[in-house]
């Protein structure tokens, strides 16, 4: 087998938190607390777990949003939270993020060609307008929208729209990691079955390997290879996804699994 695109190792986030308390003292909050893993190439970890139990902190340890205060976080063996900027510049490509609210994401006063352009020039992919449109054209049919919509602005868009321009964003720079935090999680249920298709086709087409992280277990079944449920900071548990469902180790495993209102269809 060959090296794991990605191997986290003890990594640990720490928070200050407000001054609360009788005494009004500050507290260091453990967000993470020492979790390791591998993302082989092509693969799909699923990060799953209660609110506030560390997932989307990792995450954002992984894009440089969070500043870790320990541990590594090898990309192809270099390490994420030490490389110095300069050295970082190269993985901003390599390494994206989907959102939640694809909303937010999106910068209303520019059109979609103007929202898909930006990183292609930003990252050096198109030399001019006419190339970079192709590639958004290209782009847009890849996530099942009419190219005429690039012409467009956000709020002419669905929610479940939207989130196809955010992810079309991610894939037009070709990225090898894809962090995907609750992608799907703001949008209407029957939505939700949709984008998840498309980001696990978009993933078998592309190869790409991916964290996907979501609160709810019945999302990260239908698109992970492994698993990994995560609870106060730490992993209780990890293992192939068939694994997990059907025999899982961990008491809160079994908790999460049990509070699945109902699982969707999936093909094992
Ligand atoms: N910038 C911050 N400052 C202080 N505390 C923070 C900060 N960011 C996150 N936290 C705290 O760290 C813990 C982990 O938060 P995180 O957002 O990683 O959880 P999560 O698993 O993604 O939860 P959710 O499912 O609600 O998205 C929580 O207790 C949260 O309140
Ligand atoms: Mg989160």
């Amino acid at each position: 087998m060959t090296a794991p695109l990605l191997q986290l190792r003890d990594l640990r986030v720490h928070f200050r938190t407000g001054r609360s308390g009788l005494f009004r003292r500050r507290r260091i909050l453990e967000a993470v607390g020492g979790v390791s893993f591998d993302i082989h190439r092509g693969e799909v970890l699923g990060l799953v777990g209660e609110s506030g139990s560390g997932k989307s902190t990792i995450g954002r340890s992984l894009t440089r949003l969070e500043r870790p205060t320990g541990g590594a976080a090898l990309f192809e063996g270099r390490d994420i939270l030490k490389l110095t900027p300069r050295a970082f510049r190269p993985l901003r490509r390599q390494i994206q993020m989907i959102f939640q609210d694809p909303f937010a994401s999106l910068n209303p006063r520019l059109t979609i060609e103007q929202t898909l352009a930006e990183p292609l020039f930003i990252h050096g992919l198109a030399r001019n307008r006419s190339r970079a449109r192709e590639m958004i054209a290209e782009t847009l049919e890849l996530v099942g929208m009419d190219p005429d919509a690039m012409k467009r602005h956000p709020h002419e868009f669905s929610g479940g729209q939207r989130q196809r321009i955010g992810i079309a964003r991610v894939m037009i720079v070709r990225p090898k990691l894809v962090i995907a935090d609750e992608a799907v999680s703001a949008l209407d249920v029957s939505i939700q079955a949709q984008v998840l298709n498309l980001i696990k086709k978009l993933q078998r087409e592309s190869g790409v390997s991916m964290l996907f992280i979501s609160h709810d277990l019945g999302v990260v079944r239908y698109i992970s290879d492994r698993i990994a449920v995560m609870r106060r900071g730490k992993i209780v548990e990890i293992g192939d996804r068939k694994r997990i469902f059907d025999s899982p180790r961990h008491d809160y495993t079994r908790r999460l699994l049990a509070s699945i209102p109902r699982l969707p269809a999936v093909a094992d």
